[in-house]
């Protein structure tokens, strides 16, 4: 069974003793409810370090006050099962329950209200839980587009909570997932202009037989609504072999994409073709093109995304 930590100053103590020995340290960040995506981000990460820590913590600070926070589905002795029973086994699961607790110099700091951020309309949940945090990483470029439109704070909270579990778990090797493709950009990026020293590994979309790529939120599809969202792999698969035939117009490939989904019944967020590593919009493919794909159904937002490169 994989060692359990939950406060931030031990993990930093446990990394500094096994670096002392030696021992190379991979980390995988998750917000928990594993399935077998984020297990095969756990395979990957021990292929690129001999410890393994997987963090599990939901982050208020990348989900704005109307979000799904308090729906986040969870089942932590679930998680931890499932990691003791991958081959190769893990080392820690990290599961901070202080990670934005911060001893105040003094009282004084907190201000005439109390602290927190006053009567300011909170961007994110964690905001909105009257934390004393105000430092952001922001990825200017990189976090507008896409998800960055439909979520404005997101890719500020999870660059900034990346950072701080960076800064705590002190790890060589980190593993994301494509599946967010964006947000694995976004880190990479992140990790290159700010100098980490931490290897950035992303990890191919996991997907059920069906095709859905694997989520926790999926959990929350009906039967009906899971049939429905099948039109998201099918669109893409479509698009990349007309890509493939010859059809390197982004504009009717995303036609595509855009008639699959809403025929199906789903409401597209975005369908997008960006060149691979910039995320620029392409309108005709002339180099290695990723297609990403947003979409509801019913109440559950989809993501998904493959690569073209022809
Ligand atoms: P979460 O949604 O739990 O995902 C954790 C990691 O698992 C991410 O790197 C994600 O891309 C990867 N993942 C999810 N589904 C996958 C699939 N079907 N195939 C392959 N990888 C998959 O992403 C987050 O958490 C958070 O934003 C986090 C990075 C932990 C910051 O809070």
């Amino acid at each position: 069974k994989p060692k359990i930590i939950t406060d931030k100053n031990q993990m930093r103590t446990w990394t500094r003793s096994m670096r002392s020995q030696g021992k190379t340290i991979a980390l995988v960040p998750t917000m928990g409810f594993l399935h077998d995506g984020h297990l095969s981000l756990v395979q990957e990460a021990q292929k690129h370090a001999q410890l393994v820590v997987v963090s599990i913590y939901v982050n208020p600070a990348q989900f704005a006050p109307s979000e799904d926070l308090s729906t986040y589905p969870s089942d932590f002795d679930g998680d931890i099962r499932k990691l003791a029973a991958v081959p190769g086994g893990i080392d820690v699961v990290f599961h901070p329950h202080n990670l934005y607790d911060y001893g105040l110099e003094s009282d004084l700091d907190r201000g005439a209200n109390g602290g927190g951020f006053g009567g300011r309309a909170a961007d994110s949940c964690l905001e909105e839980s009257g934390s004393e945090h105000e430092t952001w990483v922001r990825v200017e470029r990189l976090e507008k587009g896409m998800c960055g439109r439909s979520r404005p704070v997101f890719f500020r909270g999870v660059a900034t909570i990346v950072t701080k579990l960076f800064n705590v778990v002190e790890p060589d090797v980190a593993v994301f997932g494509k599946k967010d493709y964006q947000q694995w950009r976004v880190i990479r990026r992140m990790v290159r202009d700010l100098d980490f020293s931490i290897n950035i590994v992303g990890s191919e979309i996991m997907r059920d037989t069906d095709g859905l790529a694997m989520s926790s939120r999926n959990v929350r599809l009906s039967p009906e609504e899971r049939q429905k969202a099948l039109s998201i792999n099918r669109s893409l698969s479509k698009t990349k072999s007309a890509a493939e035939r010859g059809e390197l117009s982004c504009k009717r490939l995303k036609n595509l994409v855009v008639e699959e989904i809403e025929e199906a019944g789903g409401r597209l967020d975005y369908a997008e073709i960006v060149e691979q590593e910039s995320l620029e919009v392409v309108e005709e493919i002339k180099s290695p093109v990723v297609m990403l794909v947003a979409a509801w159904f019913g109440k559950v937002r989809l993501l998904d995304n493959m690569e073209i490169s022809i």
